[in-house]
C-alpha cells in the first residue's frame, strides 16, 4: 500500500562507517545535519538533506512532521532476545542454567496457548517501538503458533522483524520439546508460511547445544544447507556451568563453537548470543566463518555470566551485535543497553565511545544481521525505519546537558541518563508507530 510522501525535519544523525575504524576519533564516519530533512515515499527514504533547500524544492502535498530540536537517527535495532521471557525479567537469584530451569522453561510452557503468544506479541512490540527499536532478531518458543502469533503482529506494523521457532528435544520439561524430525519440518513450514512476506525474515533457531541431541543438530544441519540465506540463532560460550555441560554431551567437540560448526550453523548471519568464554581456537572459527558475535550486558551482568571481550572481537575480525536479551537482560531500551556495555567494557579496561555505541546501535547491528543494505542508515533507498530521540526528556537529562557543548557528550550523556522516555516518535517504512503523545500506533483493523 502507498503512503503518502511525508517528510521528516530535525537533527539527523546516521553513520557511514564504524567510527572504530575510522582515524581521528571517528569523526569522518559521521554524518549530521543540524537542520535536516528525511524525505520518505513508498516506505523507503527518498532523500536526506539540508531542510531549507530541500523545503523549497518539495510539492506543498507532503506532510513535513518537524521534530525540532530533536534528533532523527535510524531505528534502533536488537539482535538478540525472546518474545516468550517478558514475564521473566527480572526473576530473583540465579545463574543461567538455574534461570532456565526454575523461571524460563516454565514461563515458556505456557506458549502454547495462542492467546498467550499473541498477548506476549503485542506487548512486546509495543515495548520496542516505544523504546526506537524497530528491527529484532527474536526466539519465539517451540510451538510453531508462537511464530506464527509474533509474525502476524509484525506484519501488521509493517516491521522488519527476524524470528524463529525454538528447536530443542532434550534436556527441558516435555511441554517444550519437540524431536529431531519434526523441529526441522515445523520450521520448514514457517519458513514457507512467513519467510519473506512484508518485511519478516526466519531465522533457524536451535536454543542452544544442551537442548539439542546430535539427532536434531543433524535435521538443523540440513535445514540450514537447504536455507543457505537464512539466519541462524542460538546461544554460545555464555555461562561456565553451561560449557561444562556441552563438553560432557559432545565428547568428541573440541569445544563449544565446534559444535555449531560440525552442523554447518557458524556461518554468515550466524547469531552467536552472548560469547564470553571463548577460547582462541572458537574466535577464530568464528571470523572464519564469518558469524556474528552478540553482546548482551544487561543479560551477562544480571546473570553473572561474565565480561564481553569487544577488542578481542574486534582483533580476531568478528562481527559484533549488541542486544538488549530480554528476559535474561533487564531493559528493552538500546540506550541502557548501550550504558551497560560501557560499563562492561570499564570493566575489561575498554572504551566505548557515543558515535561508536550509537554506530552500534543502528548500522553496525544492521551489519552484524547482514541487512546493511535495507536498514540502519538514513540514506536514499534504505527503508524509512527511524527513531526521534529527546536529549532533554527527563530532569537528570536538562540538568546535565546545561554543561554540555558538543555532539558527542550530548550523545554519551543522552545513552547513560537516557531511557524510552526519550522516545518522541518512531518510524516504520515511513509510518508513525510510536507517537510519545498517544503511545503506539495500532493497525486500524
Ligand atoms: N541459553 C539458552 N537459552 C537461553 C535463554 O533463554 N536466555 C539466555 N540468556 N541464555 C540462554
Ligand atoms: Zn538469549
Amino acid at each position: 500500500t502507498s503512503v503518502a510522501p511525508l517528510a521528516i525535519r530535525g537533527r539527523v544523525l546516521s553513520f557511514d562507517a564504524d567510527p572504530a575504524l575510522v582515524p581521528s576519533g571517528g569523526r569522518g564516519a559521521v554524518r549530521y545535519i543540524e537542520d535536516g530533512l528525511v524525505l520518505v515515499e513508498d516506505g523507503l527514504i527518498k532523500a536526506v538533506g539540508e531542510a531549507p533547500a530541500m523545503l523549497r524544492e518539495l510539492s506543498a502535498q507532503v506532510m513535513v512532521a518537524d521534530h525540532r530540536p530533536h534528533l532523527i537517527l535510524p531505528g534502533f535495532i536488537d539482535p538478540h532476545l525472546h518474545m516468550p521471557q517478558t514475564q521473566v525479567v527480572a526473576s530473583y537469584g540465579a545463574e543461567l542454567m538455574e534461570w532456565l530451569q526454575k523461571y524460563t522453561f516454565p514461563e515458556e510452557s505456557r506458549y502454547g496457548d495462542p492467546a498467550v503468544a499473541a498477548g506476549a506479541s503485542r506487548f512486546l512490540l509495543d515495548e520496542l517501538l516505544a523504546n526506537g527499536t524497530t528491527t529484532a532478531a527474536v526466539f519465539c518458543t517451540t510451538h510453531p503458533g508462537s511464530v506464527d502469533a509474533f509474525f502476524a503482529e509484525s506484519l501488521s506494523r509493517g516491521l522488519r522483524m527476524v524470528a524463529g521457532k525454538v528447536m530443542m528435544d532434550r534436556n527441558a520439561p516435555p511441554a517444550l520439546l519437540d524431536a529431531a524430525e519434526e523441529g526441522a519440518a515445523d520450521s520448514e513450514a514457517l519458513i514457507a508460511r512467513w519467510h519473506g512476506r512484508g518485511r519478516l525474515e526466519y531465522a533457524i533457531s536451535p536454543r542452544f547445544a544442551p537442548t539439542s541431541s546430535e539427532a536434531q543438530l543433524e535435521a538443523t544441519a540440513a535445514l540450514a544447507r537447504a536455507h543457505p540465506d537464512l539466519h541462524v540463532q542460538t546461544h554460545l560460550s555464555e555461562n561456565l556451568g553451561e560449557i561444562d555441560f556441552v563438553k560432557q554431551l559432545f565428547p568428541w567437540a573440541a569445544d563449544y563453537t565446534a559444535v555449531y560448526e560440525r552442523y554447518g550453523l557458524v556461518r554468515p548471519k550466524g547469531l552467536f548470543g552472548h560469547c564470553i568464554h571463548l577460547g582462541d581456537r572458537e574466535w577464530r572459527a568464528m571470523a572464519r566463518g564469518g558469524a556474528t558475535a552478540v553482546f548482551c550486558p544487561t543479560s551477562n551482568l544480571f546473570l553473572g555470566s561474565g565480561l564481553f571481550d569487544l577488542a578481542r572481537a574486534r582483533v580476531e575480525g568478528v562481527k559484533v551485535g549488541l542486544a538488549t536479551d530480554i528476559g535474561g537482560g533487564t531493559s528493552y531500551s538500546m540506550l541502557r543497553t548501550a550504558s551497560e556495555a560501557y560499563k562492561v567494557l570499564a570493566l575489561r579496561g575498554q572504551t566505548l565511545p557515543a558515535f561508536e555505541a550509537f554506530h552500534m546501535m543502528t548500522a553496525g547491528n544492521a551489519a552484524a544481521m547482514g541487512l546493511e543494505e535495507r536498514i540502519g542508515r538514513i540514506a536514499p533507498g534504505l527503508e524509512a525505519d527511524m527513531v526521534v530521540l529527546d536529549s532533554q526528556a527527563t530532569t537528570a537529562l536538562r540538568r546535565r546537558m546545561e554543561r554540555v557543548d558538543n555532539l558527542a557528550d550530548e550523545l554519551f550523556a543522552l545513552l547513560v541518563l537516557g531511557d524510552e522516555r526519550s522516545t518522541v516518535a518512531t518510524y516504520a517504512a515511513g509510518r508513525r508507530v510510536f507517537d510519545r503523545r498517544s503511545g503506539p500506533a495500532r493497525p486500524a483493523h
